[in-house]
């Protein structure tokens, strides 16, 4: 799952993956390929648990809603849907389309610029703080905070097991948790119209959130909302900058860009897996699990499974359905789903409109980063035609 190459077009390997079915990977893990199979993993969380140990993230509690079963996972996402719905999503249309406007216009003019450290690192922790109702000049500290936990790491220079690492990231995660009891603080004394304050006046059935929760989903919004949204971009652009003809169809005709999104979702799927915990001896796609085993499925390879889609191999921004799972599927689906597309339609909308005409230099390998596929740089050289 590291090797450069199947991290740089995985696409090409999911055909023999898929033909082999449920993997054994040792004696604790499974690997699952097929999309009918990751549905069933998906959508049977008694067996398939998603509670703390599948995933270590460095969090002290559980991570809300990701890291809790139902049924107390579905009082949550009663709570949070609503204030992620399309609709609330559609409000912050204005200021994230003049975040993503200010962003361009520092790049337009430039000869070369690194897409990743100019645009998609910046964008979706500009617009996640503009949620939040804080300034954009805590933007240097909410980036740390971010890397020193995503990707302690590369600030160690150590590996992720290393005790330099580990320290990182426990510092980091207190920093985290400190950050946002003083964010919650403050709007219990002073309510706006931001997302924490919406969090402190939800009221659903008379059950509230309590300030550890909203710190906890404030948590989460950390790691599921930021880097999610940075790869999607590093993907989409790089395909573009490498398909001119997929671009200037773009261009020409700009009300494709919601259907090129999710064409690009399907196809590049930059979350490339989600992982379970099996609660219970059993067996999946005829593969025996015994409790406590963790089951992982590749989201990309069920987006290209030709069982469920048509032509899965095409990237086509004219499909009538396109029922990818880049989002997920079942009761942990992605929350920020409504918010992503928004972020990633008007990020497209406005670059085009501004840089029509853009290229990857000669030579340039992308080099693409695990678990989550983003990009390490991505040089772009705005006003060349590629
Ligand atoms: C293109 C960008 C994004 C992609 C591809 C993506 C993908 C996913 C996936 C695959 C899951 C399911 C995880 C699982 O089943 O274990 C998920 C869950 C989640 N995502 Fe996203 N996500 C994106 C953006 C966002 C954003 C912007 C937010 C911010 C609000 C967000 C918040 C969440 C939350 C809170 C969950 C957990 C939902 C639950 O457990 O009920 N995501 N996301």
């Amino acid at each position: 799952m590291e090797n450069p190459a199947f991290l740089a077009a995985p696409q090409a390997i999911f055909p023999a993956l898929r033909a082999r079915g449920a993997v054994a990977v040792g004696d604790r893990a499974v690997l699952l390929t097929r999309n009918a199979d990751i549905a069933t993993l998906l959508t049977n969380p008694e067996v398939f648990s998603s509670g703390v140990g599948v995933t270590e993230t460095g969090a002290k509690r559980p991570l809300i809603p990701l890291q809790i079963d139902p049924p107390k996972h579905r009082e949550y996402r009663k709570i949070l849907d609503p204030l992620f719905s399309p609709q609330r999503m559609k409000e912050m249309e204005g200021p994230i389309s003049e975040l993503a406007r200010g962003l361009i216009d520092t790049i337009a003019a430039q000869d070369e610029v690194d897409f990743v450290q100019r645009f998609s690192t910046q964008f979706p922790s500009q617009v996640f703080l503009t949620l939040l109702g804080l300034p954009l000049d805590e933007l240097p500290t909410f980036l740390t905070m971010k890397d020193g936990f995503i990707r302690p790491e590369s600030i160690t220079g150590q590996p992720r097991g290393h005790e330099d690492s580990i320290a990182l990231l426990t510092k980091t995660s207190d920093s985290i948790y400190e950050y946002f009891d003083a964010v919650i603080a403050d709007r219990r004394a002073h309510p706006g119209e931001d997302i924490v304050s919406r969090f402190l006046e939800t009221e659903v059935e008379g059950a509230r959130l309590s300030h550890e929760d909203i710190v906890d989903i404030c948590f989460l919004f950390f790691v599921a909302g930021l880097d999610t949204v940075s790869a999607s971009l590093d993907c989409m652009m790089l395909h573009l900058a490498t398909h001119p003809e997929r671009r200037r169809a773009l261009v020409n005709d700009p009300g494709l860009i919601p259907n090129a999104v999710e064409e690009l979702l399907r196809w590049e799927s930059p979350v490339m897996m989600v992982a379970r915990v099996a609660t219970q001896d059993t067996e999946i796609a005829g593969c025996p699990v015994s409790k406590g085993m963790v089951v992982t499925g590749l989201l990309g390879a069920a987006n290209t499974d030709e069982q469920e889609i048509a032509e899965p191999d095409v990237v086509r921004f004219d499909r009538a359905t396109n029922r990818h799972i880049a989002f997920g599927r079942g009761p942990h689906r992605c929350l920020g789903s409504h918010l992503a597309r928004l972020e990633l339609r008007i990020a497209l909308r406005e670059w085009h409109a501004r840089i029509p005409e853009y290229r990857v230099p000669d030579g340039f390998e992308p080099a693409f980063t695990t678990t989550i596929r983003s990009l390490v740089t991505l040089p772009l050289q705005p006003g060349q035609a590629g």
